[in-house]
């Protein structure tokens, strides 16, 4: 038997290459094919860095070759793994030993989802196998402790290296400190900036991250001196823009987007997400209704000239998952999955593209309150 490379490809279309939609053949994960008489050798890119991943690609690779081509074929599969566990700029003076990429989610407006979408974002990074950890930098409405059900828990105190150190509570693999868990439940936490700033500072350096690859900070809505607190914190990454498609959560996510980008600042913009993009019935899938509009994220991002990460429908089950405690890109198999897998996969490519692109971001320096103004250190 002489195998050929279009059959071998031709089989390869049967598979769904992760996080993509398409099939594994037209999505360009297969770098190279050679075949040889009855052996094949299929070398293959995925972002996916799991033991798992790797070994779910190999296994369906040869079962649709010997199920497809040739029961008998012998084949060889070479998986890489092409993700940006380790980014090439070291940060600055590195101010958090072990966290590689700090990612701010942001919108401008309230409840618009940053919540929802750091709660999501952190489920399925793990999921992918990264090292995830989010901090709720949101005084005014904590709301990561409910979404992933650990709001009665309270963070325990470690010991590293003779200092006395917060220990972030854990679920689904998530590394989590918020306010929340240090305030009564119902107690509207009314906090002046440099307050503000000093917690946050406590939950960043006087907590055991241990390693990670994200650190996800849920931001309060707003462009405040809250915001401003926490970038002259730490050196942020990226940030991650939220809106819905309505006129008055776009102008708000543009003011968002340039408080980033303002010179003083200049934290580069991964992106934006249009959340609550359409309403889908969950007996009616394939039907969607644009409550708020369509495409309104997406027009302002090519207008802005920042990525478009991709959208999250409006569903029932969106929600529930969030008052339940278990984000719903933990589900398996369901668009909703797909949707937050995709999304994800958009901003760890964004994450992967900055870190290449330009030097580790600064933190920077208020000169006045109120956010005013801000310099570099
Ligand atoms: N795509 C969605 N589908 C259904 N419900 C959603 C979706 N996104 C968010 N929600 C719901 O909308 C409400 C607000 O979302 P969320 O708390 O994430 O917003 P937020 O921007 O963090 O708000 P805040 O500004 O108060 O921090 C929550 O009840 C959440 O469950
Ligand atoms: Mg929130």
């Amino acid at each position: 038997m002489k195998l050929n490379k279009q059959d071998i490809l031709k089989a390869l279309e049967t598979i769904t290459a992760p996080g993509e939609g398409r099939n594994l053949a037209e999505s360009g994960a297969v770098t190279n094919i050679v075949t040889f008489s009855d052996e094949v050798v299929v070398d293959v890119t995925i972002s996916n860095p799991s033991l798992q991943a790797k070994k779910k690609t190999e296994v369906e690779i040869m079962k649709a070759i010997h199920d497809k081509v040739y029961e008998k074929a012998k084949i060889t599969v070479n998986v890489k793994v092409d993700a940006p566990a380790k980014p090439k700029n070291e940060i600055k003076g590195k101010p958090i030993p072990g966290i590689q990429n700090i990612i701010a989610v942001a919108s401008g407006k309230g409840g618009v989802g940053k919540s929802t979408v750091t709660a999501n974002l952190g489920a399925m990074l793990a999921k992918m196998g990264f090292k995830v950890g989010i901090l709720d930098a949101d005084i005014y409405g904590p709301s990561i402790p409910i979404m992933y059900d650990v709001a009665n828990e309270r963070p325990l105190s470690v010991n590293v290296d003779g200092k006395s150190k917060m220990k972030p509570v854990e679920n689904y693999g998530v590394k989590i400190l918020s306010i929340g868990f240090f305030t009564k439940p119902d107690q509207a936490v009314i906090w002046r900036g440099p307050m503000a700033a000093k917690a946050l500072n406590q939950m960043i350096f006087d907590a055991d991250w241990g390693e990670l690859d994200f650190l996800l900070i849920d931001l309060p809505p707003g462009t405040g001196d809250i915001h401003l607190s926490i970038m002259q914190a730490m050196p942020i990454t990226g940030a991650v823009v939220v809106s819905t498609p309505q006129q008055v959560a776009l102008a708000d996510a543009k003011k968002g987007v340039a408080m980033f980008q303002q010179e003083s600042i200049n934290v580069p913009v991964l992106g934006m997400v249009e959340n609550m993009a359409y309403f889908t019935p969950e007996e009616l899938p394939d039907n969607k209704y644009y409550i708020f509009g369509q495409a309104g994220a997406k027009h302002l991002s090519e207008d802005l000239e920042v990525p478009f990460l991709g959208e999250i429908p409006l569903v029932q089950s969106i929600r529930e998952a969030g008052d339940i405690g278990r984000p719903a890109a933990l589900q398996t198999a369901t668009p909703l999955e797909q949707a937050f897998e995709t999304l994800t996969k958009h901003i760890v490519q964004e994450v992967v593209r900055r870190n290449d692109a330009l030097p580790p971001t600064e933190a920077i320096k208020i000169t006045t309150m109120a956010g005013c103004s801000a310099v570099k250190k």
